[in-house]
């Protein structure tokens, strides 16, 4: 059986970037036997060297190239320490978010072998949810502005945009997500409390969409009582949403959940349209160079990608690789192994099973 090869756009950025994106197209290539998935992969250079040696960012006309010749997107990360005010990663990755309009920001968490969460005495089903964050607008809408700067009396205002647009559809996201795979729990997190405005809005919206999908359970908390209940009690959720910056930060404290930065995968998309997928961690330039740094995220946002993309079986064996090498400790060290980057992408590719044929 042949298929219709899927076009992948390849941006490794910067740092462990194009570390842990070399393992992650490896196992692309694996799954290309395996499952005879068809992908063309083309490389882009975009990210800080880039930057410092032309000053492009994203280039121009980047976006309608991606969505005129690609599926997909994958990306490693952005930032670097001699670009301190971040502007390369903030036109590239948030230029892609909203240029691409990929108002869904999925990001699973979901703990694979008990050893892994520092929380003590964890099941693995007891961690296992997803966060919808929206990923468009608010704290990320760049408006805001300066007044005397420089002076004693300097004002700074950083605004927070939420339309009832933006705040529907993600609402929406989250709910068809739970009934398409069975979640019983939708739990929607703001600060409504103190932010009167758009926490009213995404009360509102909440309310009116959980009406419409009866057989899920819907509840809200505030986010700040979230993360105590995410530690103390994790069982309890399913899918969570949230606004863009509280869905930044909960996101890092389900990747610890889950085991670390080096193993949360996330995917930004728009349904239908070209989509982006990276893990959630950054370029960590400490640790680039190394080899130590772990591939697992990255190889676990590859597997969204293929389900995303309709080669469900071939995700679901990376996923099933990731977690057997897990459990034989073939794993980097921040997960309490002693391979290095390049082992561990070995170790799981090694594992990924080939497709049965009836
Ligand atoms: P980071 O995610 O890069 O690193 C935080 C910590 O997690 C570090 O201690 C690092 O050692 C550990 N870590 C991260 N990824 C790991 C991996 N794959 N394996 C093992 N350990 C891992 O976050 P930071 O230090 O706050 O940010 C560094 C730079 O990355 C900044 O410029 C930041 O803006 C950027 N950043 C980019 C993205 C992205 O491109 N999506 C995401 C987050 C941060
Ligand atoms: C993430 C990152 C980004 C964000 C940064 C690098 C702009 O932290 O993807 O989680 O805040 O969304
Ligand atoms: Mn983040």
């Amino acid at each position: 059986m042949t298929r219709d090869a899927k076009r992948v756009a390849v941006i490794a950025g910067d740092g462990i970037g194009p570390e842990v994106t070399a393992e992650a197209v490896r196992v692309l290539e694996r799954v290309r036997e395996t499952h005879g998935v068809a992908l063309e992969l083309q490389h882009f250079d975009w990210g800080a060297e880039r930057f410092l040696r032309d000053g492009v960012t994203l280039p121009e006309g980047a976006l309608e190239m991606l969505t005129r010749d690609f599926d997909a997107i994958l990306a490693g990360a952005f930032g670097d320490p001699r670009v301190p005010s971040n502007k390369h990663a903030e036109d590239i990755l948030l230029g892609m978010r909203r240029g691409l309009d990929l108002y869904i920001n999925q990001r699973p968490v979901r703990l694979l072998d008990a050893r892994l969460t520092p929380l003590s005495g964890r099941e693995v089903g007891e961690i296992d949810f997803v966060v919808f964050r929206e990923n468009t607008e608010g704290a990320y809408c760049g408006a805001g502005g300066f007044l005397k700067k420089g002076t004693s009396d300097e004002i700074a205002t950083q605004e927070e945009l939420n339309t009832r647009r933006g705040v529907e559809r993600i609402i929406v996201a989250a709910f068809e997500y739970a009934r398409a795979h069975g979640r019983r729990r939708v739990t929607m997190a703001d600060k409504s409390n103190v932010q009167r405005f758009g926490g009213d809005l995404w009360q509102r919206v909440f309310r009116e969409v959980a009406a419409r999908y009866a057989e899920i359970e819907a509840n809200h908390q505030y986010v700040d009582a979230m993360t105590m209940f995410m530690v103390l009690d994790p069982a309890q959720y399913d899918v969570i949403v949230t606004n863009n910056l509280f869905g930044d930060i909960l996101t890092d404290l389900g990747a610890a959940l889950q085991g670390g930065l080096g193993v949360a995968a996330s995917g930004n998309i728009h349904p239908g349209r070209v989509s982006l997928f990276e893990p959630v961690h950054g370029s960590a330039p400490l640790l680039a160079g190394k080899s130590e740094a772990n591939p697992t995220g990255a190889i676990l946002t590859v597997a969204m990608m293929l389900e995303y993309l309709g080669h469900d079986a071939a995700g679901a064996s990376i996923e099933q690789a990731v977690g057997d090498s897990i459990q034989h400790h073939e794993t980097t060290r921040d997960l309490g192994g002693a391979l290095s980057t390049v082992e561990a992408g070995a170790a799981i590719r090694r594992r990924i099973k080939a497709e049965s044929r009836a």
